[in-house]
């Protein structure tokens, strides 16, 4: 079938996007879902700086790839036992085969073959649905031998592949993902809202309940409020952490965190920010959450903690940038530094699980929601997404 999606061709194109149109909306084939395999109609997809990175190279992917990895819709066809079309799903960004080691330990985020097929652009099963259909500016002329007889000549290309992003690439009206990156979810939510349990919600919360195991009367710190940064605060909310200090560089987002229950705010373009959260929490907060995505953001997060106190790291900073820390405070202050991916989540329990909270009034993930947007203003919505202002912007289809 043909689908309507957001092609990246290139990474690290200038910003503002709005110019250098690094995704591009395409017409592509969308071949039928395999084995394991759902054709969801894409209802939603999130905004997350994870694309964002992609698209400015400093997480680079192999290319041409069609984003997206927050995104819910409704299944089609289904080609696995345990789904049905109709269903409502989510999606985790990491498919879990559920039988390599890490997923016989409980831990899905690290399954290995669902990391070795979001390294190279695949589904868990290897394959890629989507190609980009040939397209030729020759005359049509019968007497044209034809493409499988002689080279492409200039202007003409052949079918090629698109890889997926995350097993999920949800910036397009249909997708065809692995059975084993999807969760059945309530279909009652507004899509806009679902969606953004798939990644927002499923890391922030997660890095909270399952990478910190933070406990009730706990101080915690959040660095960065964006959509992955408040779903943190969210959670050190619902178990009773406390205080609670929010740190960022954008006032209104310090506003809405003291809104949502944080304790604290800090502006952290004043000085010793560390120092500022170490006089919030009587001495350093028990547990520190990095979610800007910078090393340096990590070094004061750390800093930040107290002695026995721990650093989770979430955002994800450029490979360039490496963490400068005194080794021996690791031993003699007994820190500890953790690094927390899909929110340590076992997607299939979590996702539900935090739908259930959502619903029952304790984690209001709708105040996550900036705005929605089109296919067609992708690129200036990332441009905004850069800017810091907005938390999450998504994506209706
Ligand atoms: N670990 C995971 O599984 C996982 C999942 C999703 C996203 N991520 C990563 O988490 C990070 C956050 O994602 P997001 O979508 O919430 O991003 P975002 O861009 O929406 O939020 C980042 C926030 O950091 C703030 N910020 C910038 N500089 C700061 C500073 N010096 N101090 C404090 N705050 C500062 C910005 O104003 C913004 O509010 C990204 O690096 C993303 O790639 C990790
Ligand atoms: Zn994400
Ligand atoms: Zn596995």
């Amino acid at each position: 079938m043909i689908v309507r999606g957001a092609v990246l061709r290139e990474m690290g194109l200038p910003s503002p996007y709005a110019e250098s149109r690094p995704l591009t909306i395409e017409e592509l084939h969308l071949a039928p879902p395999g084995p394991g395999e759902l054709l969801v109609r894409i209802r939603a997809a999130g905004l997350c700086h994870s694309d964002l990175s992609v698209i400015n190279g400093s997480r680079p992917r192999v290319m041409p790839m069609l984003l997206g990895h927050e995104a819910t819709g409704e299944v089609i066809q289904s080609e696995a036992a345990n789904f049905a079309p109709g269903d409502t799903v989510g999606f985790a960004f990491v498919p879990a085969c559920g039988a390599c080691a890490p997923c016989a330990e409980g831990r899905a985020a690290l399954c290995e073959p669902g990391a070795a097929a979001n390294a190279t652009g695949t589904l868990l099963s290897g394959e890629r649905r989507l190609t980009i259909p040939p397209t030729s500016d020759l005359p049509p002329a019968s007497d044209q031998p034809s493409p499988s007889d002689r080279p492409p000549a200039a202007g003409t290309s052949l079918a090629s592949e698109v890889h997926h992003h995350l097993g999920v690439s949800g910036f397009a009206d249909y997708a065809v993902v692995s059975a084993r990156s999807a969760v059945r979810i309530d279909p009652s939510l507004p899509p806009e809202i679902a969606a953004l349990f798939g990644c927002a919600v499923m890391t922030g919360v997660g890095a909270v309940v399952n990478t910190a195991r933070v406990q009730a009367g706990q101080s915690a710190v959040v660095f960065g409020l964006g959509g992955v940064g408040l779903s943190a605060l969210l959670g050190a909310v619902l178990v009773g952490a406390h205080p609670i200090v929010a740190v960022d560089v954008v006032p209104e987002k310090l506003s809405l965190a003291l809104e949502l229950g944080a304790t604290h705010a800090i502006d952290a373009r004043g000085n010793d920010v560390a120092e500022q959260v170490r006089e919030a929490t009587d001495g350093g907060a028990h547990y520190a959450f990095e979610t800007v995505g910078s090393a340096a953001v990590l070094g004061q997060a750390y800093a930040a903690t107290r002695r026995g106190g721990t650093t989770v790291t979430v955002g994800l900073p450029d490979p360039s940038q490496l963490l400068s820390i005194p080794a021996v405070s690791l031993v003699a202050e007994e820190r500890t530094l953790k690094g927390s991916y899909l929110g340590s989540a076992i997607p299939s329990r979590d996702i539900p699980r935090y739908i259930a909270l959502y619903q029952a009034g304790r984690l209001p993930v709708d105040r996550l929601l900036t705005s929605t947007v089109r296919l067609e203003s992708l690129n200036e919505a990332f441009d905004t997404l850069a800017t810091g202002t907005s938390i999450r912007q998504v994506l209706v289809l």
